[in-house]
């Protein structure tokens, strides 16, 4: 086991560049299943999960070679079966099922289960493949999916889901027919994964509004695309600079994707200025506070709750902060509190009341982004911050203490000793 030390109260500066999206890759590899053709993809970040998912390709026959680019040969699907023991370590494995379905007949996915976040049941995916004509069957803890050929339908999302969106997208692709999707979500990564499957040959319309139209084709041919940079990357990067007091260049980053944290930045006094390599992020002498509720894109994003919380923490005033995507994505709040903040917790409401400075501790990552959220506070903080299972951070940043060492933050990774 590791865990990341940082030895915070160190201003940041120099310039840092984004990765590729983890949500928007995961679902452009798992597209590659719905062709026989090699796809060739650029801008793959290195994480945990783009290993998971390379593996779960590996349990279904699919070979994969990484270099600058990856290139993945889907030639054949020899095995349909998704394990229990790689889909609990990564929900985004029912990414899967759609493809998978499409394109032999038939899937086997464990059923992901709950976690650190909420229950995140998957009856909206398992409704529309239905609607398409799938046959399905809860057995032992797996999905077991059948249906001879998917055939296009309208699905309207009782809500919105963003890998049920793409899981259906998938299945599209391949279906007999046209597939309408309404109430689907719009996130820039549902854009990104529809340019992937055009760059196949498939029709689709209206990715990026809510309502989706998706032409089935018989084959698809290989896939060519560029993954777009990491939006929730860009903008846990932009909440270290407010934090830290600190003044740097984020390079390669898109800030169309993230217009609501950008409102919200503003409001509490960052300043974001374009520049040549990209985007200067300067925070102020002192952060204002504000109230923020999330909300499915182009609302606030709920994966930049837990890092805007810690930015609140040392805003001169008392903040309301509403979860309203996941029941229980306020894991960080107790974390936050042994370092000194102030948040109570209501429901899906935190109360958070800014304090002049939090101090360091050792404390316990819950998930990715809560992870992501105690390495900010840990760079704010006075003294020594020890985050414990960091594999959560592993999951979704790529190389993140090495980008931060890069700007100057005295930060490290360790191994636990027992
Ligand atoms: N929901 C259902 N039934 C379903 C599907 C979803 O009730 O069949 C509910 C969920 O329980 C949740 C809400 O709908 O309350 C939204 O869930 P959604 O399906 O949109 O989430 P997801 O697709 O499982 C993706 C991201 C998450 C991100 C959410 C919300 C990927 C691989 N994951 O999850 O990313 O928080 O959308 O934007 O794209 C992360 O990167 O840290 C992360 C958790």
């Amino acid at each position: 086991m590791q865990k990341i030390v940082i030895e915070g109260g160190h201003k940041l500066k120099g310039e840092v560049k984004i990765s590729g999206a983890k949500n928007a890759a995961l679902p452009c590899l798992f597209a590659s299943l719905l062709t026989d053709q090699v796809c060739e993809f650029r801008n793959i970040p290195r994480l945990r999960d783009i290993n998971t998912t390379l593996q779960l390709l590996a349990e279904f026959g699919v070979s994969h070679q990484v270099g600058r680019r990856m290139s993945i040969n889907p030639v054949s699907v020899k095995h349909v079966r998704a394990s229990y023991e790689l889909v609990k370590t990564m929900r985004a494995s029912v990414l899967a099922l759609g493809p998978l379905l499409a394109r032999t007949g038939r899937a086997e996915v464990s059923l992901p289960g709950g976690c650190a976040i909420g229950a995140r049941p998957i009856n909206l995916h398992l409704e529309a493949l239905k609607k398409m004509g799938a046959s399905i069957e809860i057995k032992e803890g797996y999905v077991l999916a059948k249906a001879k050929k998917l055939h296009g339908a309208k699905i309207n999302f009782d809500d919105v889901t963003v890998t049920g969106t793409e899981n259906i997208m998938m299945a599209a692709a391949l279906a007999n027919g046209e597939t309408v999707l309404e109430n689907a979500a719009r996130e820039p990564e549902i854009v990104d994964l529809a340019n992937c499957l055009r760059s196949a040959g498939v029709e689709i319309e209206g990715d990026g509004s809510a309502t989706i139209h998706i032409q089935g084709r018989k084959n698809l041919g290989g896939i060519t695309h560029e993954i777009i940079p990491d939006r929730i990357e860009m903008g846990t990067f932009m909440i270290a600079a407010a934090m830290t007091g600190s003044d740097f260049v984020i390079s390669g980053g898109r800030m169309d994707h993230i217009e609501a944290l950008v409102g919200k930045l503003d409001e509490v006094g960052v300043e974001l200025i374009e520049v040549e390599k990209g985007i200067r992020v300067k925070a102020p002498k002192a952060i204002r506070y504000t109230d923020m509720s999330t909300a499915p894109y182009p609302g606030f994003a709920t994966d930049f709750q837990a890092q805007f919380m810690a930015l609140m923490t040392l805003a001169s005033g008392s903040s309301v902060i509403v979860e309203n995507i996941f029941e229980n994505r306020f894991m960080h709040v107790a974390e936050l509190n042994r370092m000194g903040a102030n948040i109570k917790v209501e429901g899906n409401s935190a109360f958070v009341t800014g304090v002049k400075k939090l101090s360091g501790a050792p404390v316990m990552a819950s998930d990715l982004r809560a992870s992501a959220a105690l390495v900010l506070a840990g760079l704010a903080a006075d003294g020594i911050t020890e985050i414990h299972r960091i594999y959560h951070l592993d999951r979704g940043y790529d190389r993140i203490e090495h980008k931060l060492r890069k700007l100057g933050a005295r930060i490290k990774r360790t191994k636990v000793k027992f």
